[in-house]
């Protein structure tokens, strides 16, 4: 495997499908999601809304804003939430170090507001941030919509993050949670890279991981950004494969052919259905006329029986 990476000159695989924020590529995209965590920090907003398709690079975002905020705020981070709201509200209290044991719900939230209270007394901001809460049950939603109603008269003591794919989004409009949906004001949807940015995404991993940007060729970015949708997981995937299509052809560089190679031996599948696709284009017609001639036949052969 080594050979694999040596031969174009790398210190590790550039396109490894975990979040890691050291590869964390800045798209715009991701910076304007970025800026909105921020902001609802900042102003200590009650609520903001991360969306995007699988792969976008939601968690990824997440690592770094935590990051970020670690030396100025609390935070929870719930990434498994199919949770009933009495046990998410555990899993706060025991993310934040909280003691509830053989406490009532009341008693758990007291407890809870008054750590609200400690940190706003100190100037630290206090977050939950719930990834793949596209997972989260109606009643726990709504749940943390009566969570960010503890305040003081001035500001709010907590501020919520839910991260999920699109049909948070949907789930959020329903109307059963229609009191949630009009407290959620900052909303962000992460779209999938333009080709353009497919290519400085590929550029930036290669350099990263040591390599020039030479390696592949402008006929397989294009493929790669086709075949991936600009979904970065996506990306990384078509890529890291052409890359070792390219080495078993032993070539230097990465070419289209290897973009398809690596797509599930796209190469030959592609090629074979293309050619069922122009048979059927071509021939067509004539068996749409052949089907109709049968049809007429058969009924006028029942017809002149009777
Ligand atoms: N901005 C980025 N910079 C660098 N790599 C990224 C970026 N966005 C995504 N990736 C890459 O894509 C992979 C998938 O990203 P991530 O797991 O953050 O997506 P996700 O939106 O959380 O997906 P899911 O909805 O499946 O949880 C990451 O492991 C990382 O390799
Ligand atoms: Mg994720």
């Amino acid at each position: 495997m080594n050979n694999y990476l040596d031969t174009y000159g790398l210190r590790e695989d550039p396109f490894r499908i975990t979040p890691d924020p050291e590869y964390y590529y800045p798209s715009q995209e991701h910076i304007l999601a970025l800026n909105l965590l921020n902001y609802t920090m900042e102003q200590r907003e009650g609520f903001c809304l991360l969306t995007g398709k699988p792969g976008m690079g939601k968690t990824t975002l997440l690592k770094i804003f935590m990051e970020r905020w670690k030396e100025r705020a609390e935070m929870a981070l719930i990434m498994t939430p199919r949770l009933s709201p009495e046990e998410f509200i555990q899993a706060l209290l025991d993310d934040f170090n909280i003691k509830y044991a053989k406490m009532g719900k009341n008693s758990m939230l007291k407890a809870f507001r008054e750590f609200l209270l400690g940190h706003s007394a100190k100037g630290k901001r206090v977050a939950i941030i719930v990834d793949e809460a596209q997972n989260l049950p109606v009643e726990t939603l709504e749940e943390l919509r009566l969570l960010s109603n503890l305040e003081t008269d001035k500001e709010k003591l907590l501020q919520i993050i839910l991260v999920g794919q699109p049909e948070l989004l949907d789930k959020i409009e329903s109307s059963q949670l229609k009191q949630l949906s009009q407290r959620i004001t900052i909303r962000s949807h992460l779209k999938p890279f333009k080709e353009a940015e497919t290519c400085d995404y590929l550029n930036a991993r290669l350099i990263k991981a040591g390599s020039g940007v030479s390696i592949v060729d402008a006929g397989a970015r294009s493929a790669i950004h086709r075949g991936s949708g600009g979904i970065p997981r996506m990306i990384n995937v078509i890529a890291s494969r052409a890359i070792m299509a390219a080495y078993l052809k032993g070539s230097p560089v990465v070419q289209e052919l290897h973009v398809r190679i690596g797509k599930g031996n796209g190469g030959h599948l592609d090629t074979r259905i293309r050619r069922i696709n122009a048979w059927i284009r071509e021939y067509l017609p004539y068996c749409a006329l052949f089907a109709a001639v049968l049809v007429v036949t058969i009924i006028a052969v029942k017809y002149m029986r009777h």
